[in-house]
């Protein structure tokens, strides 16, 4: 007789993350805080952190009141001391982490435009945050993320980091440059950890706050979506829950669209 419950897939156990300990840069705002309440609200404990102090308080005290533990460490991810001491700090407090999700994320005024507009500076300053911020966080948490049963890094891409996008070819290549990052750590790092890339469509956070005003802009960007609208960050948090946990036991090296078919057509 065939034992059905031998390998049975349980969303209860699967998903559930009370054993781990997971730290989401730039968690303060946007995105970053969607998913570190997803985390949290899986079980994890979460170390939501940023640049700005009272921005990582009130992410912390927003994680806790989900009944976990939390931590508030602010970062610059472009600081190495910065990003060490966070992975430290998390190590000596919490455990691991087991769970890291790069998301900090900028596209500044000064990286938009055609190439002979944007400034060297600004290449600079997109591809240190976007890109070498991401790498740095995975080294400082290399070791940790090894230990762990359940190791799993997850890059926070774009739609940018799959297609290329007018008027911000720094951001574009920062996130493909993260996608190519996320396949090469996966063979890496497999089979301990897991290295996985998200690459969200269109949604409304600070970030996007200059479409938001530009009425022309947010119906183009609703018409050439399948899904016919912007995302909610609760949106990409979810697929985030899904690929820190065993449900994705046997994900690595993806990069999982999250853009309402954007990247389909
Ligand atoms: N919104 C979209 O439509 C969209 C689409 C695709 C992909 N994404 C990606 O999703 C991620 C989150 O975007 P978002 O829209 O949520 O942006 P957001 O609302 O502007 O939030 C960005 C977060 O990153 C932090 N951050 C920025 N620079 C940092 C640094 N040097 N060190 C540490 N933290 C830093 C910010 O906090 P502080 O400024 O206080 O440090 C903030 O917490 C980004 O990687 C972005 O590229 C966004």
């Amino acid at each position: 007789m065939t034992d059905d419950t031998a390998g049975e897939f349980d969303p209860a156990t699967a998903l559930d993350l009370s054993d781990r300990v997971a730290v989401v840069t730039g968690g303060t705002r946007g995105i970053g805080r969607a998913i570190a309440l997803g985390l949290a609200n899986a079980g994890a404990d979460v170390v939501p952190t940023s640049r700005t102090a009272a921005d990582v308080d009130d992410a912390v005290a927003a994680v806790e009141s989900r009944g976990v533990d939390s931590l508030a460490c602010p970062t610059d991810v472009t600081d190495t001391d910065d990003v060490t001491a966070l992975m430290a700090t998390v190590r000596a407090e919490l455990g691991g982490p087991d769970v890291v999700v790069n998301n900090a994320g900028v596209n500044p005024d000064g990286a938009l435009g055609p190439p002979e507009a944007t400034t060297e500076d600004a290449e600079e300053f997109v591809l240190d945050v976007n890109l070498r911020g991401a790498l740095r966080c995975a080294r400082a948490a290399a070791e940790s993320l090894h230990a762990s049963d359940g190791g799993s890094l997850i890059n926070v891409a774009s739609v940018g980091g799959v297609v290329g996008l007018p008027r911000q070819h720094p951001y574009v290549a920062s996130k493909h440059g993260l996608v190519g990052a996320t396949r090469s750590m996966a063979l890496d790092w497999a089979p301990e950890v897991r290295v996985n890339a998200v690459a969200p469509g269109y949604v409304l956070t600070d970030l996007t706050a200059d479409i938001e005003g530009n009425e022309r802009l947010v119906e183009s960007i609703r018409d050439r979506t399948p899904l016919g609208r912007f995302a909610d960050p609760a949106e990409v948090a979810g697929p985030v829950v899904f690929l820190a946990s065993d449900a994705a036991s046997y994900v690595t090296g993806a990069c999982l669209a999250v853009d309402g078919g954007w990247t389909a057509r």
